[in-house]
């Protein structure tokens, strides 16, 4: 029987081959091994300061501008010229088309040979990773950032700007440099990572359930997996040398107001300090979590939420922006049949964040236009209040319900002949679930459907529902459980190109430029991010209902 079981590592294979190609599965070895970093000695905090500004803003510590000299002739000035840009945040270097961006994080840097820990310069490629060189001093790294030669001689590739610093720049950066990157975060022991995972109060237990079920059986494969490389490679990258951490879950599940989650999360952090929160639930807010993750610098990838937070956060990564891009594809359909449309927009809403959020946006749109957008929002009082709601609604009305089907039922039953032509719904909120469809709503009925549908669809479905098959873990909602399965794809994945620089920057940069890995085994067409982008999908159908309660496209995929 074990056999018959599919093993997550197996999947990353297949996901692999899709998208990397299978040339790169020669075998490599290599005989190097890295060590816990030991922390450096404090260092004056003012030196560090003028070197974070140096390094991030592009600041020197005269105050003025950084100024730098690119392949021998372009001009880069402050900001553009400052190494973040290149080096990323983290240090840990990036891939500037095919040239590779050394990590400049200090032990890559300052420390001997043997202490200095291994890191993989291209994800696609096993064999590109760090080389042995002398450790820098203040003497060549100066060289290196003014001249542009490298520390065992080399004339670096031109793309590594000169620049003009003085020494005491050079001292200032070079303080910087010692400590960033220095301890491995908070999170990562010597034999275990922690990750963590959020659960909100309301939410439907059947799918917190499957969630960590989920995420507990994606875990324990992936560790009982770690050890055994050769017999199941994953990828090239499993044969680089790492130590052996088993990922532990805890979930944090939080109760009551949303203004007392902030300090539930404190406490089960200071509990259990994690390294990341991946997927996790919520029905209604995600702010409260979004702020902690800023604030503990946490990387916390992609919950199944309605509608994240809009305050722009570094830590925090989202499938996509909800009903809100709902709202937006919307808009976009609307207007290119604007002939045809009606010079009204109606639009009901329950009361909350979300109805309040993804209304405002229609709103917001049709501002400047001549189409009228009208609101009503829905109470929890009775039959006849609602009733009110659908009141004066004609055949030639726009009607857009940003509704929960239990809400929705209580409209659609109210729904005469006189009801617009046109009724749109949310997909993220109708939860898959139609069931609120009348015989007389249903040819007026159309979704907004933040997902793949069709054959791509069920395609790239086909390894999740095996996967679960083969654990016994029930399907409950196709998009949301892949969306499950896809974050620990990604984890498995990101934390495998890591090696053992486990810094939570790191993560986010890797994310950044991982995300589109994969995207063959999520519920959405197509996931990616670039640098600073925090919403991985983009666009959206508008689609109808078959006969045989199926959904279909009417619309391209949409992108606002
Ligand atoms: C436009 C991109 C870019 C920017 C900006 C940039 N670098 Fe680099 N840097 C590179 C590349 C590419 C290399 C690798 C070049 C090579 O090895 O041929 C590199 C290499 C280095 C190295 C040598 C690393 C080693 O392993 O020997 C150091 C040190 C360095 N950079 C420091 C800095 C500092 C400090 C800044 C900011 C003041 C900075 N760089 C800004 C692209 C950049």
């Amino acid at each position: 029987m074990v056999q018959k079981k599919m093993f997550l590592s197996n999947m990353i294979c297949n996901t692999y081959q899709y998208i990397l190609m299978s040339s790169l599965m020669s075998l490599v070895f290599i005989l190097l091994t890295s060590d816990v970093h030991a922390g450096s000695v404090g260092t004056n905090q003012e030196e560090i300061e003028m070197g974070r500004r140096i390094y991030m803003e592009g600041i020197s510590t005269s105050g003025v501008p950084l100024k730098a000299e690119r392949q021998g002739a372009v001009q880069l000035e402050g900001v553009a010229a400052a190494c973040e840009t290149c080096h990323r945040r983290s240090g840990m270097g990036s891939l500037e088309g095919n040239i590779h961006v050394m990590p400049i994080a200090g032990h890559y840097l300052f420390d001997t040979q043997e202490n200095r820990p291994l890191a993989l310069l291209d994800t696609r490629e096993a064999k590109n990773v760090t080389r042995a060189h002398a450790p820098y001093s203040e003497e060549s790294l100066a060289k290196a950032i003014r001249e542009g030669v490298n520390v065992s001689g080399r004339e670096m590739n031109l793309v590594m700007p000169h620049y003009a610093m003085n020494d005491s720049d050079i001292k200032a950066l070079s303080a910087y440099l010692k400590q960033l990157s220095d301890d491995l975060s908070p999170g990562v022991e010597e034999d275990s990572l922690h990750l963590a995972t959020i659960i909100t109060p309301d939410v439907d237990p059947k799918k917190a359930d499957v969630m960590v079920k989920m995420l507990e059986k994606a875990f324990e494969q992936r560790n009982a997996t770690q050890e055994v490389h050769s017999g199941r490679m994953r990828s090239p990258l499993d044969l680089l040398p790492r130590k052996l951490r088993n990922w532990d879950l805890s979930v944090w599940e939080l109760k009551g107001q949303p203004e007392t989650w902030g300090g539930q999360l404190e406490t089960y952090y200071s509990k259990m300090p994690v390294f990341a929160v991946l997927s996790g639930i919520s029905v209604t807010t995600w702010a409260p979590i979004s702020q902690f993750c800023e604030q503990k610098k946490l990387p916390c990838l992609l919950p199944n939420i309605p509608l994240p937070p809009s305050e722009k956060s570094y830590y925090s990564v989202y499938f996509s922006n909800g009903v809100s891009l709902e709202a937006n594809v919307l808009a976009k359909q609307l207007r290119s049949d604007d002939k045809k449309v009606s010079k009204r927009i109606v639009q009901i809403y329950s009361d909350d964040e979300i109805g309040r959020g993804a209304s405002k946006v229609l709103k917001d749109t049709f501002q400047e236009s001549d189409l009228v957008v009208e609101n009503r929002v829905l109470t929890d009082s009775d039959a006849s209040k609602t009733k009110e709601l659908l009141k004066g609604l004609s055949n030639n009305d726009v009607l857009v319900l940003w509704l929960k089907p239990k809400d929705l039922m209580k409209l659609t039953k109210l729904m005469g002949k006189n009801s617009p032509d046109k009724i749109y719904v949310s997909g993220i909120l109708s939860d898959e679930n139609y069931s609120f469809v009348t015989k007389a709503t249903k040819p007026h009925v159309r979704v907004i459907y933040p997902y793949e549908l069709g054959s791509n669809r069920a395609k790239n479905m086909a390894m999740m529902k095996q996967w679960l098959k083969s654990w016994q873990i029930p399907l409950v909602d196709e998009p949301f459980q892949a969306e499950v399965f896809f974050d620990a794809l990604l984890m498995t994945e990101l934390s495998s190109q890591m090696l053992d620089n486990l810094y939570r920057d790191y993560l986010i940069e890797r994310a950044e430029d991982m995300l589109s890995v994969g995207s063959n085994v999520s519920a959405y067409p197509h996931l990616s991010l670039s640098r600073g982008q925090r919403l991985a999908s983009k666009g959206a159908y508008i689609a109808r209902i078959s006969n045989d309660g199926k959904l279909v496209s009417e619309s391209d995929w949409l992108v606002p």
